[in-house]
Formats: structure tokens, C-alpha cells, sequence
């Protein structure tokens, strides 16, 4: 017999079973600090492969590994303790056949730990998600705009603004709820769309700029933060980190210079009986 965690961590049926009801709220976490405190608030981490253009400062998500995605993963799962974490699949490590995206996310759930793991792409990876959940890996599938496509779609804008285009990302989105995904994140989508389409599936839809009828929404974090530089129309400021970080990196290096930090509340004072035997200033020992 095992013994279970105090706090039972959310898992993948919860969040299918949301289908409809409280909304699920979903933010992406690299670290264990911002995981700790997304933790206490949401019911699912993404640990998605934006890290490579967040925190690596990477023009797209294309060069991200499976490497980069367990460290960050690992990371995660030890901040967190309530929530589902699901680790996104990098380009590349999947999509070559089920087998591969099966060592891949074998790899990634016993290395991170993760409740889930997600992938892009919509029909092309029905087959795929079918043959991971019965073997035991629960799939967020990822349709509408599908970030690492980008060297075939051109830019990174959003999709069915035409309502001509809406019957494939409706079929995509079909094809993943039926092949057995939880739930499915629907990025940059026409805001009809994005309502058709969480009518029209029976698992939970998570919207980015999809639309507010979604089952849920995500953000990235560092863009609702106001750390990132540059953010897509579907995100919302909660915050304004990077002003604030700026200031107190600017305040410290005006302290540090003018040697006023570290002051005497900061530093280690020697213990009473040892500090009798210091050599008072100009009285130490002479050089010969
Ligand atoms: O990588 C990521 O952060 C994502 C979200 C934008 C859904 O896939």
C-alpha cells in the first residue's frame, strides 16, 4: 500500500468532467516559485513549450526539446501540489508516429511526474491521442492556431475570421474530443468559432483568444505579468512585473554603488564571545 499525498492533486478526469460547469482556469508555469503561487489558484499548470521564446528567448517554439520541457516540468510538479500539471509535447517528438509520440510522453510523465501532457494539431493526430489514452497517457489536445506549425501557416495570426474556414477547425476539434483527449485548447480563433465549437464537442474547451463561452481559459504567464515585450490582442495585463522589476534592479545597483546595501540589518554579526578577540582597527598585528 502507498501512502497518498495529504492534498490530492486535480487529474485529468476532474477537468473532463468540467464539461459545462465552473469554469477551468489554466495558467503556464516554468518554475516551482511561479508554480507555488499559480498553484494555490488554478485547477491546471500548462508547462508549455513557450518557455523556449519566454524564457529563452527563442523566435518560435521550433527548436524547443524534450530535455528543456522535463527540466521545466520537474520544476513545476515540485511546486505545485493541487493542481493538474500537463507538460506540452516540442516539435518533433511526436508527430513522426504514434510509437514515437508514445516514448516521448512515456518519457516525460515518469521523468516530470505530470498528470497530462498536450500536443498540437487536429484529425492529422486523432489516431495518435487514441493510441496514448489507452495506453495510459491522458492528452490536452491544441487546435486553431498550432504555434509550431509556424514555418508552414507563415505568422502567427488567428484563424476562421472567415467563416469558410470554420469547418476544418471544427472537424479538428471533433476528431480530438472523439480520438479521447480531456480537453482541448483552442488558440486565436474567431470569437464565434470559439462558441460553436465548445458548443458543438464534449469535452472542455480552453480558450486563448477564443473566446470567453469556452470551458475554461489560459494565458501565458509572463504576458498577463506584463513581462513579455511584445503580447497577442487575446491578453489581458493583470500586472505590471516588468516596471516593478525594473526599479528594484535599478534602486539595488544605486545601493550597492553608493554602499548603502547591504546594511547592518543584512549582515552576520560575529557572536559575543569571539568578537573580544578581534584585533581592534589599527592595533593588528605589525608586518615585520
Ligand atoms: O506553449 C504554451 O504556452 C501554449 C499555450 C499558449 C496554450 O501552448
Amino acid at each position: 500500500m502507498s501512502v497518498q499525498n495529504e492534498i490530492r492533486r486535480l487529474a485529468a478526469p476532474d477537468i473532463r468532467a468540467r464539461k459545462g460547469g465552473e469554469p477551468i482556469v489554466c495558467l503556464t508555469s516554468y518554475h516551482a516559485h511561479t508554480a507555488r503561487i499559480v498553484d494555490a489558484y488554478c485547477d491546471v499548470i500548462l508547462v508549455g513549450d513557450s518557455l523556449g521564446m519566454v524564457m529563452h528567448g527563442l523566435e518560435t517554439t521550433v527548436p524547443v526539446t524534450l530535455d528543456m520541457m522535463i527540466l521545466q516540468g520537474h520544476a513545476v510538479m515540485r511546486g505545485s501540489k493541487r493542481a493538474l500539471v500537463v507538460v506540452d509535447m516540442p516539435f518533433g517528438c511526436y508527430e513522426a508516429s504514434k510509437e514515437q509520440a508514445f516514448t516521448s510522453a512515456a518519457r516525460v510523465m515518469k521523468e516530470t511526474g505530470c498528470g497530462a501532457i498536450k500536443i498540437e494539431g487536429g484529425r492529422r493526430m486523432a489516431e495518435t491521442i487514441a493510441f496514448l489514452t489507452e495506453r495510459g497517457v491522458p492528452v490536452m489536445a491544441h487546435v486553431g492556431l498550432t504555434p509550431q506549425a509556424i514555418n508552414t501557416i507563415g505568422s502567427f495570426r488567428a484563424q476562421g475570421r472567415d467563416a469558410s474556414d470554420w469547418a476544418p477547425i471544427e472537424a479538428d476539434a471533433r476528431a480530438v474530443a472523439e480520438a479521447g483527449a480531456f480537453a482541448v485548447v483552442l488558440e486565436a480563433i474567431a470569437e464565434p468559432l470559439g462558441r460553436r465549437v465548445t458548443a458543438q464537442i464534449a469535452i472542455p474547451t480552453i480558450g486563448i483568444g477564443a473566446s470567453a463561452t469556452c470551458d475554461g481559459q489560459v494565458l501565458v504567464l509572463e504576458d498577463m505579468l506584463g513581462l513579455s515585450p511584445r503580447v497577442p490582442k487575446f491578453v489581458k495585463r493583470f500586472g505590471e512585473l516588468g516596471p516593478s522589476i525594473e526599479e528594484a534592479v535599478k534602486t539595488y545597483a544605486q545601493e550597492v554603488r553608493a554602499r548603502t546595501f547591504p546594511g547592518p540589518e543584512h549582515v552576520y554579526p560575529m557572536r559575543s564571545t569571539s568578537v573580544s578577540k578581534l584585533p581592534e582597527r589599527g592595533k593588528g598585528p605589525s608586518r615585520a
